[in-house]
């Protein structure tokens, strides 16, 4: 049996928010596999470093900044993929807005306190001061990012009958383990929703789409939020970590590229690493 570097191998693979964190280090796995990479980002200094960087390891690269949450735009860098490196058939929709500003991080800590340590019983506040522009900014992003990148990929992968979607979904879209964050977790329900609901709609065009769903990824983000704790507070959110740690970003890029390759049978499936979490 050949799986063709798992089928990702001379594949044109879309990986939005492939700048830094996750997004670079699925781009990087791609790559390593084979795939001819198209990435993009807000963050246009880091999205040129990080294609500079996958070209020096010998890897194909087209990278545009394009914002998800504008849909001419996302279909404008789409149309740009298929110039560059012909249409799609990979996308792994991994932009998002991940709260880790100095307020959502006094929001997480104040939470992850309340449910590791008997501190007293009352609502901790956080939907009922959310704004309508907090709570729309993530949805632009998160949910509506998504389904533009979804759309215009299908546009290209329904005519050629193939495609590997995969969706970054979180453990916070199945879970209340992100109650600090209401805004977020809604989001990343949703695109817990709509993975199960388009990939019904696709398969039978043989186009998989699937979404992982991350428990505590080690990105320098959430590593420098970690360092910030004392340790005290640190082994409190261990707690509700059976594995005692956050999954590394290759263990999740790992599962990104076996989703993105055709040695499955998979469609419709949220898959949690989560390291015992939920
Ligand atoms: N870090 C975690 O613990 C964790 C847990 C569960 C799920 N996730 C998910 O993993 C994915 C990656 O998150 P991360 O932790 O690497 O965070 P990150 O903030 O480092 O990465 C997100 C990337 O998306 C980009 N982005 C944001 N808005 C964008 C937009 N409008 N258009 C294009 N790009 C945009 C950012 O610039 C950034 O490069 C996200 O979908 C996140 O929800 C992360």
């Amino acid at each position: 049996m050949s799986l063709n570097r798992n089928g990702v191998e001379g594949r044109v693979c879309v990986v939005t928010g492939g700048a830094r964190g996750l997004g670079q280090a699925i781009a990087a796995a791609l790559g390593a596999a084979g795939g001819r990479l198209a990435i993009c980002d807000v963050l246009e200094d880091e999205l040129a470093q990080t294609a500079d960087k996958l070209r020096a390891s010998g890897v194909e690269v087209f990278a545009a900044p394009c914002d998800v949450s504008d849909s001419a735009a996302v279909d404008a860098f789409f149309a740009r993929v298929a110039e560059e490196l012909g249409p799609a058939q990979v996308l792994i929709n991994n932009a998002a807005l991940v709260p880790g500003g100095p307020e959502d991080e006094v929001r997480r800590s104040k939470h992850y306190a309340y449910i590791t340590t008997p501190v007293p019983r009352g609502s901790l506040g956080f939907t009922s001061a959310m704004s309508d522009a907090e709570w729309l900014k993530y949805w632009g992003v998160n949910v509506h990012g998504t389904f533009y990148c979804t759309r215009a990929a299908l546009r290209q992968m329904e005519p050629r009958g193939y495609g590997r979607v995969v969706n970054i979904a979180s453990v916070a879209g199945l879970s209340a383990y992100s109650a600090h964050s209401p805004h977020y977790s809604a989001t990343k329900g949703a695109v817990v929703a709509f993975t199960r609901a388009v990939a019904t709609e696709v398969a039978g065009a043989n186009i998989f789409v699937n979404a992982i769903a991350p428990g505590g990824v080690a990105t320098p983000m959430f590593d420098a939020y970690l360092e910030k704790l004392d340790e005290d507070a640190r082994n409190r959110m261990f707690q509700f970590v059976p594995a005692g740690r956050l999954g590394t970003m290759e263990e999740y890029a790992g599962l990104a590229v076996y989703l993105a390759g055709d040695g499955h049978y998979l469609a419709g499936q949220i898959i949690s690493p989560n390291g015992g979490m939920f």
